[in-house]
């Protein structure tokens, strides 16, 4: 008998611990549906509208989404602001993010339409992620259909973002592992690196190829340090794809097949490595590269998010309720 309730219990808890566990730990591309029925379209709006005023800004707020969700999950930590008042640390000034990540204002404006209309209900988190698949799309990359409702963390890491987000210095074995301690597979990691088919980066971040590695191109290497001196210039910029820096397309990866590489990091994935074949598949299909790439987003934006009661939908992005 004390046998038989104590497997009835047991049995019990199972159900309740999936329920509370499983369900709340799933997201749902419906999420919105009756709680803010124009969400998704507030989103895609004001997305299209700072791409056409600015294209690079699908790039920045690509890039956002990646450094959100590779410290700590996409709990849209990387959009607090540092407190002083409140002796609050955020991201923004961790190496890879300072002085180098933007579009926050625009995150911002896409935030306060949402709250206008449907006060406390999208997360920030959510708004992200979102904005990572339209900018994509605005620049004539693939779409894909976003699972919802990620909910935002009232704390931030920069050590986390330090030490989780790879650094342009890193070997191909470095960027295995930095990918693969978020559970990814060298092929999803070459396949998001295709995300710099779009977008700019600092001479900062490419100096040191450009003056001390041989498998570049020397063209594009002398074109380069015009604008990216071997001392000074940190700040200019170069288009990561030098062919068609605002079109989502696989060229960067035939980029790579000819050394045009701009990152050390970019060049690693061709140059005689483990990766070079799988450079190859999406250099010569487009379509692959797309869909694997499609995939790779989903997969990263479902990393470690909060649900259910976990966290909160901030009001405001920058800072906790
Ligand atoms: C594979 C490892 C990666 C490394 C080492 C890396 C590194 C970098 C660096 C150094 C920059 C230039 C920053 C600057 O100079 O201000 C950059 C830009 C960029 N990265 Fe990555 N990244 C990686 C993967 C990714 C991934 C997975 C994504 C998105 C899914 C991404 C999206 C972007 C975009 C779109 C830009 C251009 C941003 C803009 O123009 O504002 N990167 N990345």
């Amino acid at each position: 008998m004390a046998c038989e309730s104590y497997s009835v219990k047991s049995a019990f808890l199972l159900l309740l611990c999936f329920l509370l566990g499983t369900a709340s730990a799933q997201l749902s591309s419906t999420f919105y549906s009756t709680s803010c029925p124009s969400a998704l379209s507030t989103i895609k709006s004001g997305v299209s509208s700072a791409v056409s005023k600015e294209a690079r800004m699908g790039a920045s707020l690509l890039r956002l989404h990646f450094h959100d969700c590779f410290v700590n999950g996409c709990d849209a930590s990387v959009l607090l602001d540092d407190n002083a008042s409140t002796n609050f640390t955020g991201e923004k000034t961790a190496g890879p993010n300072n002085n180098s990540l933007r579009g926050f204002d625009v995150i911002d404006t896409i935030k306060s339409q949402l709250e206008s209309a449907c006060p406390g209900v999208v997360s920030c988190a959510d708004l992200l992620t979102v904005a990572a698949r339209d900018s994509v799309v605005a620049l004539g990359g693939p779409s894909w259909t976003v699972p919802l409702g990620r909910r935002d963390s009232t704390t931030a890491s920069l050590s986390a973002a330090n030490s989780n987000i790879p650094a342009p210095t890193l070997s191909l074995s470095g960027l295995i592992s930095a990918f693969s301690n978020k559970g990814f597979t060298a092929k999803e990691m070459v396949a998001l690196s295709g995300s710099h088919t779009i977008g700019q980066a600092r001479c900062t971040s490419f100096q040191t190829r450009l003056y001390n590695d041989n498998n570049i191109n020397a063209t594009f290497a002398t074109s380069l340090k015009t604008t990216c001196p071997s001392s000074g210039g940190s700040n200019s910029l170069s288009p990561l794809d030098a062919t068609s820096p605002t079109s989502f397309d696989n060229a960067y990866f035939k980029n790579l097949q000819i050394q045009k590489g701009l990152l050390h990091s970019d060049q690693e994935l061709f140059n005689g490595g483990s990766t070079d074949a799988q450079v190859n598949t999406y250099s010569s299909n487009s379509a692959t590269f797309m869909t694997d790439f499609a995939n790779a987003m989903v997969k990263m934006g479902n990393l470690s998010p909060l649900t259910g009661s976990s966290g909160q939908i901030r009001k405001n992005c920058r800072k906790v309720n």
